[in-house]
């Protein structure tokens, strides 16, 4: 055997990505992430999950928890995820995260979680008064990911650092047990025409479920009068559209409305402008209002109706939970035995 060449991972490719029941969906999810996931589970064995345990990280409204969660799980349904084939379910429901959590919290380093951005953005300068969980939020992903040997994850550009993060992990396990190729080094999937929705009120910034401004997105909930109404308020500058993407270099929120309007067309942002090049805001506003409407109000439908039944959604969560653990409890088993715990 060799001792210094990593041995390659052999295992089986994987989809895993989650996310957070800490408020509404919105268009960038819709896009950056849900579009995605329907994708994927043609061609491989998807999990998603909600990570109700990354969201109490902050506080949460314990009732507002439950039903975001159920949710999260509605909208994963309504844009097309099938739960019969991708396995849904709720992160607390499986408790092999929190202990693979554990074993990863020992394997970090501090100052490894010292460089992530997304902690010191949310934190700012009060890390003194932020949830310890909050801190260690990545390892926690790392363990949700790792917990089912995930080789490929679907998310937006801002996990970029966490799941470099799982990648040094990984390796790190893999090289202190001397378990080479135990853990594969997961892939991150950005690319994709909606990795990148922006606010609708500021074309710099991430469009939101934490703006406080409702303004600045399209939430998957949001009926058409209010889609129309934001579109025609979302700020852009006064020149029209220009006949080619290099004009759109220094107009931010000109590119996001383009961009938005190619995501959700199948288009690219040329294609939009080989239509709507020259035109002003005037005419392309309404033009993108109702592509959106058509496309969101099937999705807000179908998520009302699952809403409704709480119930139903709760028995998809639990079949999706029993599913989760049956992958994980083999490879848990085995992290165990390959850390020292006894076996009893
Ligand atoms: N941190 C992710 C986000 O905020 C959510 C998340 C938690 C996640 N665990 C994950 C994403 C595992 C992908 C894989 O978007």
């Amino acid at each position: 055997m060799s001792e210094t060449l990593p041995e390659a991972y052999l295992g089986p490719q994987r989809v895993f990505s989650g996310v957070q029941p800490s408020g509404a969906l919105h268009l960038g999810n819709y896009l950056g992430a849900l579009v995605k996931f329907v994708a994927l589970q043609e061609r491989m064995e998807c999990i998603y999950c909600v990570v109700d345990m990354h969201a109490i990280t902050l506080w949460q409204d314990p009732a507002a928890l439950a039903s975001q969660t159920r949710e999260i799980a509605a909208a994963y349904i309504a844009a097309g995820v099938d739960p019969t084939r991708a396995i849904i379910f709720p992160q607390s429901a499986v408790s092999g995260h929190a202990e693979l959590a554990w074993i990863f919290n020992c394997v970090a380093r501090i100052g490894w979680l010292d460089r992530m951005t997304q902690f010191k953005e949310k934190t700012g300068k009060n890390k003194q008064g932020a949830s310890v969980g909050l801190y260690t939020y990545p390892v926690l992903q790392a363990a949700d990911i790792l917990l089912y040997k995930a080789t490929h994850v679907p998310v937006g550009e801002d996990q970029k650092q966490h799941l470099e993060l799982t990648r040094d992990i990984a390796g790190k396990f893999n090289n202190d047990f001397n378990a080479p190729g135990f853990f594969p080094l997961t892939e991150p999937m950005i690319e994709g025409p909606g990795a990148r929705v922006m606010s609708l009120r500021d074309g710099q910034a991430k469009m939101s479920k934490s703006d406080p401004s409702d303004q600045s997105r399209i939430n998957l909930l949001d009926d058409a009068d209010t889609i129309s109404q934001k579109i025609r308020r979302a700020r852009t500058d006064p020149a029209p559209l220009p006949e080619a993407v290099a004009g759109l270099s220094n107009r931010p929120e000109a590119a996001n409305l383009v961009g938005i309007y190619a995501a959700i067309a199948g288009m690219t942002d040329q294609q939009v402008l080989d239509r709507f090049g020259g035109k002003g805001f005037g005419e392309f506003k309404p033009a993108l209002a109702d592509l959106m409407v058509d496309r969101l109000a099937p999705v807000s439908d179908r998520m009302r109706r699952l809403i409704a039944d709480p119930a139903e959604i709760d028995r998809i969560l639990a079949d999706g939970a029993a599913r989760a653990r049956a992958i994980a409890e083999p490879i848990l088993e085995e992290t165990r035995r390959i850390v020292g715990y006894v076996k009893l």
